[in-house]
């Protein structure tokens, strides 16, 4: 065997190792099945994610739900303790459940508790869809790592992009009984001090389920644009209102 034969050949064995392990990652990336729902406990955290709830080391403790349905591109997520910690500071502000409905292409912010400053309904985003349950796949999205999660060890990737990202997806090393693996968690910037929001999935079902739950409510029938950041007036009117809880709007 001449020298160059050699080295053509382990050239050759190195080309089809990248390949095969390159190719080997691409299978191993989770895929959501298309339709599914978990249950989940949400964290928000002063420290960075991901986070282990087994540390007991969070400022805020709520839980919540998410259907998913990808022939109808919908999604719903309940918080049932408080929102999303989006809402500037104080942290107060988020201390509210609501409910983030995504579908035919326009996202709703739902609150059921009546509030001074925030209608029932609003329009979070439009000309938008939940993510694809191949989303790992299509934005090729890398492995960070792994972290502990109640005892388990969970695999991590991460869409590092700037403010409102980098956000961290979890997945267990186990699957559903179709192979899909099981989701673990989700985590995301928030607004200080309650700087990262983690969720941690639980009851992880493959559908179907009730799709009633991606049914628009009447509130949003002439539903504006949600304002997020109002921080001043929302500021001044949650102190008043929590002080005169019987205010409820101007009488005319
Ligand atoms: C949380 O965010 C604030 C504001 O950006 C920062 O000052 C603080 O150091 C952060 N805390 C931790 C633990 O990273
Ligand atoms: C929506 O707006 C229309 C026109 O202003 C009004 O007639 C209707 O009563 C409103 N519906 C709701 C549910 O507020
Ligand atoms: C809140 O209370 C302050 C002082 O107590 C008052 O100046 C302000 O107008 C009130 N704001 C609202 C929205 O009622």
């Amino acid at each position: 065997m001449n020298k160059q034969f050699l080295l053509i050949s382990l050239c050759l064995i190195s080309l089809s190792l990248a390949f095969s392990i390159r190719k080997g990652e691409q299978q191993d990336k989770p895929v959501l099945p298309n339709q599914y729902r978990m249950d989940w406990d949400i964290y928000t955290l002063e420290q960075d994610a991901p986070y282990d709830p087994a540390t007991n080391f969070y400022l805020q403790k709520g839980k919540g739900a998410t259907y998913y349905d990808f022939a109808t591109e919908s999604m719903i997520e309940y918080y049932y303790d408080f929102c999303i910690p989006i809402f500037q500071n104080p942290s107060s502000y988020h201390q509210f459940p609501c409910r983030f409905l995504n579908t035919k292409r326009t996202a709703y912010l739902l609150i059921d508790k009546p509030m001074l400053t925030r209608p029932p309904c609003c329009i979070f985003a439009t000309e938008f869809h939940p993510a694809h349950p191949n989303f790992i796949v299509e934005h090729n999205l890398q492995l960070k790592g792994t972290y502990q999660q109640n005892g388990e060890e969970v695999d991590y990737y991460w869409l590092d992009i700037p403010p409102p990202g980098p956000f961290y997806y979890g997945f267990h090393k186990y699957t559903t009984p179709t192979g899909h693996r099981v989701p673990a968690g989700f985590a995301f910037p928030t607004e200080a001090p309650e700087n990262f929001t983690q969720q941690v999935f639980y009851n992880f079902q493959e559908g179907p389920f009730d799709m009633s739950v991606f049914d628009i409510p009447d509130s949003c029938i002439n539903a504006t644009e949600c304002v997020v950041f109002n921080d001043e007036e929302e500021s001044k009117a949650n102190s008043n209102s929590s002080k005169k809880p019987a205010h409820h709007g101007h009488g005319h």
